[in-house]
């Protein structure tokens, strides 16, 4: 088993060698590769994102991606490499669970997943500036064929998983040439899994129930970047960013990626939550290597040490451990 590790920036550099640390303990075997990318990589040699680490990904098919630092205002030759790495591995749907966890921030009964498209929308980065800088234009591209593979993925899912319910979100009154289409062609598939209930909701109204109640949702369906936000919105139930994992799958094709950023408000003093970047090793373990049990040891592993009360300082902060100690515990406890 071959893993190509992208640290990134920021708590990247913090939470991934944790996650690497308790797949190493579960997996002896696993082969590591490290490779570069992100803003601080930018700065020194001009590309956010190299062929070699392109390249390694393609090659392990396998990738744990930590975060990275983008700016908010146009460089030149700038691009966010995560966007840009899930679009060339065609890694074209992003599973994001939210499952109550037990600490303070969580909310009980919570169990949900989104199911992100990955590769187009608003992401593709087209985006211009005209009118001597007053106006900005950013093209949404919607397609048939990338609705249809992620609604099979979100359908799939939820047949394996013992799932009842997906709930397609869109803002098809709006934009019904775009969402409209992606709405259409997921309900097409839809009819496909006549044993699974189909419901939809606009996207500012799902944003209402994620908060008034997301017992609500089961599985979720949507472009990406409703996807983006209302999984952060989720992540809150969870516990918070610092727990909530993701991956991102395509066809033989998976990189795990916790749904947070770079934190700089945190990096470099080691008191990042490595939680979320653990669940993703497990989410790698369980759906890309097949390795159940492995995923399950993972999760049991995190599950009882924050039963315990072992807790970083997002979740609060008497009694807080480091980034280290917290994942030493969750070590301690892999059996
Ligand atoms: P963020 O997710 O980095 O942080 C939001 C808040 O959550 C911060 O207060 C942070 O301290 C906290 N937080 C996040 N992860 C945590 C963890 N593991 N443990 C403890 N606390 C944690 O979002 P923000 O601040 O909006 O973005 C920072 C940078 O990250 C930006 O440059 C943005 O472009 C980038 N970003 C990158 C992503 C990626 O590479 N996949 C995803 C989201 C943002
Ligand atoms: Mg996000």
């Amino acid at each position: 088993m071959e893993l190509c590790v992208i640290e990134g920036d920021g708590i990247g550099y913090e939470v991934i060698p944790a996650a690497v640390q308790v797949l190493r303990q579960v997996v002896p075997e696993i082969v590591i590769h490290a490779a570069p990318a992100g803003w601080v990589y930018f700065q020194k040699h001009g590309t956010p994102l190299p062929d070699e680490t392109l390249e390694m990904a393609a090659r392990c098919r396998a990738v744990l991606f930590g975060a990275v630092s983008s700016p908010s205002y146009p460089i030149e030759n700038y691009y966010s490499p995560v966007v840009r790495l899930r679009r060339e591995l065609q890694a074209y749907a992003n599973l994001r669970p939210t499952r109550y966890l037990p600490v303070p921030t969580a909310r009980d009964g919570v169990d949900l997943v989104i199911v992100r498209e990955n590769t187009e929308d608003l992401y593709i980065g087209h985006e211009t500036t005209t009118d001597e800088g007053s106006t900005g234009v950013a093209q949404k591209v919607i397609t048939r064929v990338a609705t249809e593979r992620v609604a099979r993925i979100a359908y799939d899912l939820a047949v394996r998983s013992g799932r009842e319910k997906v709930t397609i979100v869109h803002k098809a009154n709006v934009l019904p040439q775009s969402d409209g289409l992606f709405r259409r062609v997921a309900l097409e598939i839809a009819s496909d899994y006549p044993e699974i209930t189909t419901d939809e909701l606009l996207v500012d109204t799902a944003a209402y129930w994620m908060v008034k109640d997301p017992t609500r949702f089961d599985v979720v369906l949507t472009p990406n970047l409703y996807g983006d936000i209302l999984s952060d919105m989720a992540a809150a139930w969870g516990g918070g960013l610092g727990l909530a994992p993701s991956l991102s799958v395509g066809d033989n094709i998976a990189i795990a990626e916790p749904v947070h950023g770079s934190a700089p408000d945190i990096a470099g003093k080691g008191i990042a939550n490595p939680t979320a970047s653990i669940l993703s090793v497990a989410m790698l373990l369980r759906h890309h290597w097949h390795r159940l049990e492995d995923a399950q040891r993972v999760e049991t592993a995190v599950y009882t040490a924050l039963k315990e009360g072992v807790h970083t300082a997002d979740i609060f902060t008497e009694g807080a451990l480091s980034t280290q100690e917290f994942t030493d515990h969750v070590c301690a406890h892999l059996n």
